[in-house]
């Protein structure tokens, strides 16, 4: 058995792995430069009045064959234009996952309602129906299934739910582009409103952007009114209807999306092959579970779940790291009811609202223990490898080589 680089043997890997902020990890290039000097060369930057917006929302509309997109600034601001149209009263309650994000759980305290945490599939890291339904009060309005890492949620089992209980699904597909559902249909088209991101790490990007998709006329007229301030546009008044925010898109990033657009089954069938290739190489190895069907999966991530015998993640994250392969220990480092903001309730001037009976049913507190799923994949069993377009197969390899070395150490000692 070779020594761990952690204990000064060689490490598998010196050079880096192509990381997404670097251009190898990206695929930004001509077509991009040349949208966005088409759009200077209108001198039109802003989505009202423009042209690269309604064709960006068109056409990705058309790509998820869905009747509605709906652009906006970002991934967050796309969740906040479908919690918008939801239009939860003060206190209602929005069922979510602790394993996300953040973001996912921004639009719902900012429209004054409660998130309520589900507990995940111990297995996948994904909301469990179960736990969902344990959650379902009078109060619910709507669920956020997070795809989490481009694995699909459970989202036929999500719906029906949604349907017995008249609430909104919402799909967050900010890490699954052209993630499949069982039966084919695209993450984003199952439930009521898909909102993916455009944020500079996704499989595309325009920097920062957003785009809910909906086959809802009354949703998506909801959305686009939120994302303009609550103005009717189209009618020519000056007047404003709803609730709303400035969330366009401009028309630059709106360019660049386009451009973005037609790279992205290349983007998905790259990283598809490259992470078969390394679930292959470590089918072998036991205690360590890989997602299971990585065709359906956008691999925005890698997980890998340790058998819970095994070392803990931060151990092998530390091996593995002193071997050239730096992986995440838990992929957040706390659940996101954890964070101090919903831990300490710091909301609204230090009142708590809405996580305060009245408007809420009860008193909201997020203690520790809360999900238990939730918490031993982040403080013991998860490890997350970054992943993207730009991996060889060599990469994967030695990804798989590093992962070998530290389990022959850890699991024969
Ligand atoms: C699952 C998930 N939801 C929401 C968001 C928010 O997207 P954005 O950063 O574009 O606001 C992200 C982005 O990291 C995400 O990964």
């Amino acid at each position: 058995m070779s020594t761990l680089a952690l204990h000064g043997g060689t490490p598998v890997r010196t050079a880096p792995l192509p990381g997404p902020t670097e251009p190898a990890g990206r695929t930004i290039g001509p077509e991009e430069a040349a949208a966005v000097r088409r759009v200077l060369d209108s001198a039109h930057l802003c989505a009202s009045g423009g042209t690269e917006v309604p064709a960006l929302e068109r056409e990705f509309a058309a790509y998820h064959g869905v009747r509605h997109a709906v652009a906006c600034s970002s991934g967050t601001a796309a969740l906040h234009l479908a919690v918008g149209a939801v239009d939860p009263a003060p206190g209602d309650e929005i069922i979510t996952t602790p394993i996300t994000d953040f973001g996912t759980v921004i639009p719902i305290l900012a429209q004054n309602a409660v998130p309520v945490f589900a507990d995940v599939d111990p297995r996948t890291g994904l909301l469990d129906p179960a736990s969902v339904e344990a959650n379902v009060s009078e109060r619910t309005r709507a669920i956020i299934a997070v795809h989490l890492m481009g694995a699909p949620a459970p989202i036929a089992e999500l719906a029906e739910l949604a349907r017995a209980h008249d609430l909104v699904l919402i799909e967050d597909c900010a890490q699954a582009y052209l993630t499949e559902l069982p039966g084919g249909a695209l993450a984003g088209t199952a439930g009521h409103v898909g909102c993916f991101s455009l944020q500079q790490y996704k499989h595309i990007t325009s920097g920062d952007g957003g785009l809910a998709i909906t086959g809802d006329e009354r949703l998506a007229t909801a959305m686009r009114l939120f994302a303009d301030k609550g103005w009717p546009r189209h009618t020519g008044r000056r007047t404003h209807l709803s609730l709303g925010m400035n969330y366009r898109m401009t028309e630059l990033q709106a360019a660049v999306a386009r451009a973005q657009l037609p790279k992205l089954a290349g983007v998905v069938s790259r990283r598809r092959a490259t992470a078969k290739r390394l679930a292959e190489r470590l089918a072998g190895l036991p205690g360590l579970t890989v997602p299971a069907d990585l065709d359906s999966h956008a691999v925005w991530l890698f997980p890998v779940v340790l058998d819970p015998a095994l070392p803990s993640n931060e151990e092998w994250a530390k091996a593995l790291a002193a071997e050239g392969v730096p992986v995440s220990a838990g992929y957040l480092s706390m659940p996101a009811y954890r964070y101090p903001v919903l831990a300490e309730r710091n909301l609204y001037g230090g009142s708590a609202f809405p996580l305060t009976a009245p408007p809420a049913r009860k008193e909201w507190h997020y203690p520790e223990g809360l999900c238990p799923n939730a918490e031993r994949l982040i403080g013991r069993t998860w490890l997350v490898v970054s992943w993207n377009e730009a991996y060889t197969d060599s990469d994967a390899d030695d990804i798989a080589e590093a992962f070998a070395k530290v389990h022959a150490e850890f699991v024969s000692t």
